[in-house]
């Protein structure tokens, strides 16, 4: 038997607001055509009144709680993945510790943008298998929509706002087909931070900024850095792409998600795709599209997936899970 940590329940949260491209072209100069041609994003969300990266993030905790049967107080550690705290301090993950009713745990922020909830989970993992709970929320909580420039029609179209949560159990599961993360593997490299980044922040202008990018060079870098993630990661837990069942790919554009299943030799079919609904929600859209996999029932008990998410720094990963 090995200890690992398994994913006992999945929840997702999604502002009341939902934005088409149409409502966008009204804003700037784009079209739905435009939009759907290189991004594939019909609709995103966008948070509203009394809706923030922490009510979501509560939200989506509440329904994988509830999943996963357990009650609030049984949980040991929290980890909230957000580039959009509602606050610069005290940490998100407070926030929603309160809101759950919490009194004590563990809980902090990880900062990895679009690959924050990899890096999370990773962390997580680390930590129950190390012996500092038995019980982990890990959550990535996004309010994109409150650092974007919506004059700038090369970044307003491509993001959204949501959450997604897990709750991991540290369980003792058979070496051999056991559930459980297998493997995870991450990455940074910091001489990119240019090519994706918010300019601002409280110590450098004072201002919390916009979202900045390029869009064409972090589409490069995203193909090559995620086919090659995935890969090493089925290396270390001695798997090969035909094992996989189904891949949660990050959801950031439709085009990436096509490339990299083509890179890898894969069924598009396997690929779990929300980006046409919910656009990129960075540390939101790996666990929001994995809640959608399991709800609907394509991902099942036993089945193997792959978690994978490129995002600013750069940062990115992979994980290999028997769901
Ligand atoms: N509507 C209409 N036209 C737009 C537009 C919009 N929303 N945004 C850009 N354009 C224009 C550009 O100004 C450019 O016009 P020009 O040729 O007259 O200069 C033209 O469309 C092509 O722009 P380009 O940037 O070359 O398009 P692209 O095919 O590279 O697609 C992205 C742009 C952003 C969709 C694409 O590069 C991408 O998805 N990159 C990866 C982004 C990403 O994944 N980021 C998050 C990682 S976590």
């Amino acid at each position: 038997m090995t200890l690992r940590s398994v994913i006992l329940g999945t929840g997702s949260a999604l502002p009341r607001r939902r934005v088409d491209n149409a409502e966008l072209a009204t804003m700037v100069d784009t079209s739905d055509e435009w939009i759907v041609e290189r991004t594939g994003i019909r609709t995103r969300y966008v948070a509203g009144e009394g809706e923030s990266t922490t009510t979501l993030a509560a939200e989506a905790s509440r329904h994988a709680l509830e999943m996963a049967g357990l009650q609030a107080a049984g949980i040991d550690l929290i980890i909230l993945a957000t580039a959009t705290p509602d606050q610069t301090f005290p940490a998100s993950a407070t926030t929603v510790q309160a809101a759950l009713g919490i009194n004590d745990c563990i809980a902090f922020d990880v900062a990895a943008v679009c690959s924050g909830f990899l890096y999370a989970m990773t962390v997580a993992d680390n930590m129950l298998r190390g012996g500092a709970g038995k019980t982990a929320l890990v959550i990535g909580a996004e309010t994109f929509s409150r650092i974007l420039d919506w004059e700038d029609r090369t970044t307003c179209v491509l993001f959204g706002d949501g959450a997604g949560a897990a709750v991991l159990r540290a369980e003792e599961t058979p070496a051999e087909g056991g559930r459980g993360i297998l493997a995870s593997k991450l990455h940074a490299d910091g001489r990119h931070n240019g090519l994706l980044h918010v300019d601002g922040g409280p110590s450098s202008t004072g201002t919390v900024g916009k979202v900045r990018m390029k869009g064409q060079d972090v589409f490069r870098h995203a193909v090559v850095n995620l086919a090659q993630v995935m890969k090493e990661v089925l290396d270390v837990a001695g798997l090969s792409t035909s094992d996989i069942d189904w891949v949660v790919p990050h959801q950031a554009n439709a085009r990436i998600l096509d490339a990299t299943a083509r890179k890898l030799g894969l069924d598009p079919a396997q690929v779990v795709v929300t980006v046409d609904r919910h656009a990129n929600t960075s540390a939101a859209s790996v666990p929001l599209a994995l809640d959608t996999a399991v709800r609907d029932g394509r991902i099942k008990q036993g089945d193997l997936v792959v978690l994978e998410a490129m995002g600013g720094g750069f940062t990115w990963g992979a994980c290999v899970l028997r769901y």
